[in-house]
């Protein structure tokens, strides 16, 4: 990485964060971007808060170190339970000038507009699911909206094994449209609040009712983001602007850039680094 570089840091538990940082780079191309993938521990779906707490923290400290003077956390479980306490408790103590933001704010945001019938439904991991992080959000937002809930602990462990698109994904996939479906009939919109499920996407149309759509996060946190660093010009004049990305991850570097290509939809070059 270049000496003095300020990229953005975008945070995953594995892969599926490459699918926000497309986004991030397509609508913001002239930042440097750090991307870090915590693939050794992957999933993060269904451990504890306090490991996803402890985990998300020790990343984020990474990225500050590296020089990021904004994090993002592109991964809806890190977001759902270690992004408050981080921004409460933790920052004042690492560096009150730096960012840490999530991707759930930004789409409970806007959700709401895409549902004529004011029944939304949420795909997520089991942190998020339980943590009820959508719900409180979304009834901030749009409190005349009805959100329904799946979790789907089975769709990150076939993504982070490259099972997504075999024919046992079909299975899983089905089987967790059918049981979101069948909470409520009038469910005109989903969102995809696992930064994984996007690569699920073929077989998720396969199987959702007729008339019902679909969204994924990357492009709606990427909007998200460009409107905050217009409002914040103090943390967007941090940034430093040579169009270069970065890749780490906490496991094997030549299984991530093999896999990475999938997600991203380039060739990437990572290096490995260890988070105490
Ligand atoms: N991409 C993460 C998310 O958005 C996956 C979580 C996991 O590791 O289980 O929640």
């Amino acid at each position: 990485m270049e000496l003095n570089a300020a990229p953005i840091g975008v945070f995953d538990s594995g892969y599926g964060g490459l699918t926000v940082l497309k986004e991030l780079e397509k609508a913001m191309p002239g930042y440097d971007y750090l991307y870090l993938g915590d693939n050794a521990r992957a999933p993060y779906g269904t451990r504890s808060f306090d490991t996803v707490y402890e985990y998300t923290l020790q990343a984020v400290k990474w990225l500050f170190d590296k020089g990021c003077p904004l994090v993002i956390l592109a991964c809806n479980t890190a977001s759902a339970r270690a992004l408050r306490s981080i921004q409460q408790n933790d920052l004042s103590g690492m560096d009150p000038s730096k960012r840490v933001l999530g991707v759930i704010r930004p789409t409970a945001e806007i959700a709401g507009k895409f549902t004529n019938t004011g029944s939304i439904g949420i795909l997520g991991t089991e942190g998020t699911v339980t943590s009820h992080s959508y719900i409180l959000e979304l009834q901030k937002f749009f409190p005349e909206v009805k959100v329904y809930q799946e979790a789907c602990p089975m769709w990150v462990p076939l993504v982070e094994n490259h099972e997504h698109d075999k024919p046992g994904a079909d299975y899983f996939v089905r089987q967790h449209i059918d049981r979101l479906t069948q909470q409520c009939a009038d469910i005109d919109a989903i969102f995809l609040a696992c930064t994984h499920y996007p690569l699920l996407l073929d077989k998720i149309m396969r199987y959702i009712p007729e008339g019902m759509q679909v969204f994924s996060q990357g492009s709606i946190v990427a909007d998200s983001l460009k409107q905050y660093l217009e409002r914040h010009p103090e943390i967007q004049s941090r940034l430093s602007t040579g169009s270069n990305c970065y890749f780490t991850t906490t496991d094997r570097a030549e299984t991530f850039d093999r896999q990475a290509a999938v997600f991203y939809g380039k060739s990437v070059a990572s290096h490995r680094i260890e988070l105490l």
